[in-house]
């Protein structure tokens, strides 16, 4: 039984889980405080994150129907994330654990992401992982479990930082990801968006086509929706290029894909049409944006892995942008 924390960013949560069953998985979304400001505000973040992480450990405990002390481990996100945000969910954990005399996993946000496919089938290596989100864009072969290279990583925005500034400059709000994709199903995209570092088979660049669509915004060349659904076609074209370059180069019994951005089920039928391995594992939509099962996964995962948690100590925010950092 594992006991899981997720306070990197915006989202406060906490999950349960017995084994590979989810038994809860409570999330408070502080979405509607940072909406006035156009994006996540981390002194605010780490405020709410203070305010409401008992509210949600109740939750996720009552939901599971279980006592803190059926708990085995505490597994935490110790980064990367907002420092102070982190510090909110780790200083929870580290009581915890202390309190119930059980050890503490920590737990790499990334690698949360790539083991929340966990839930949706058996990872087999050597698997080439997409993970898309709102402050990473990455392609990843696993190789071994827990042993990764890092395949293409992006030289400056996100591609769901893309999505949600793009959304900011149409007025739609934050997270602009779902904003885009809900305006873009009644669009066209019809208007030409640049793919930046095309042939680069290492690198992701998504500023200039933030420009562009700001350009095509102010130029008024076509209506908010043809744009909206031109940016989402656009993002899907682009990592459909750099994983058919990945594929040119090796040969994967899998391909993962993870993160916010996979929420969007446009980019996942584009990927699915066009790329080809047949064995394709995608988390449930709710799996896929920040939540704490996915640290659970994680946890579960390095504890099947041969890493032994037996003693307690405390753990400490942990800030690497690499894959992979062993606990
Ligand atoms: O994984 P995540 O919840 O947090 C990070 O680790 O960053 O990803 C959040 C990002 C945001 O940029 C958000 O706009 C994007 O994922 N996102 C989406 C969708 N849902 C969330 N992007 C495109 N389409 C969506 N439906
Ligand atoms: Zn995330």
């Amino acid at each position: 039984m594992i006991l899981a924390i997720e306070t990197s960013c915006d989202e406060t949560s906490v999950a349960v889980l017995n084994g590979k069953q989810i038994l809860s998985n409570v999330l408070y979304s502080q979405v509607k405080h940072h909406q006035q400001y156009g994006g996540v505000v981390p002194e605010l973040a780490s405020r709410l994150h203070a305010e409401f992480i008992d509210q949600i450990l109740d939750d996720a405990l009552e939901k599971a129907a279980i006592q803190l002390t059926d708990i085995k481990y505490i597994a935490v996100t110790v980064g990367p994330g907002l420092e102070g945000a982190l510090l909110v969910g780790i200083t929870a954990a580290n009581m915890l654990a202390q309190s119930l005399k059980v050890p503490i996993i920590p737990v790499n946000h990334l690698h949360g992401h790539i083991y929340s496919a966990m839930d949706s089938g058996e990872i087999v290596t050597p698997s080439l992982i997409c993970l898309a989100s709102g402050g990473h864009t990455m392609i990843v072969e696993m190789t071994h479990p827990l042993e990764f290279n890092i395949v293409a990583n992006t030289m400056d925005d996100a591609c769901g930082e893309c999505f949600d500034k793009v959304a900011r400059m149409l007025d739609l709000g934050y997270p602009g990801g779902p904003k885009i994709e809900a305006l873009a199903k009644s669009g066209k995209a019809s208007v030409d968006l640049p793919h930046p570092v095309k042939k680069n088979p290492k690198a992701f660049s998504f500023s200039g086509l933030k420009t562009a669509a700001k350009l095509a915004i102010e130029k008024k060349v076509s209506a908010p929706e043809n744009i909206a659904a031109s940016l989402q076609a656009c993002i899907g074209s682009i990592l459909v290029e750099k994983l058919k370059l990945a594929i040119d180069q090796s040969t994967y019994q899998q391909l993962i894909l993870c993160g916010g951005v996979f929420a969007n089920q446009s980019i996942r039928q584009a990927i699915l049409n066009e790329v080809a391995i047949e064995n394709v594992l995608i988390p449930n939509v709710k799996l896929c944006t920040d939540n704490a099962a996915m640290i659970g996964l994680a946890a579960l995962h390095y504890l099947k892995h041969g890493y032994s948690f037996s003693n307690y100590s405390q753990c400490y925010p942990s800030f690497g942008l690499r894959l992979p950092e062993k606990p």
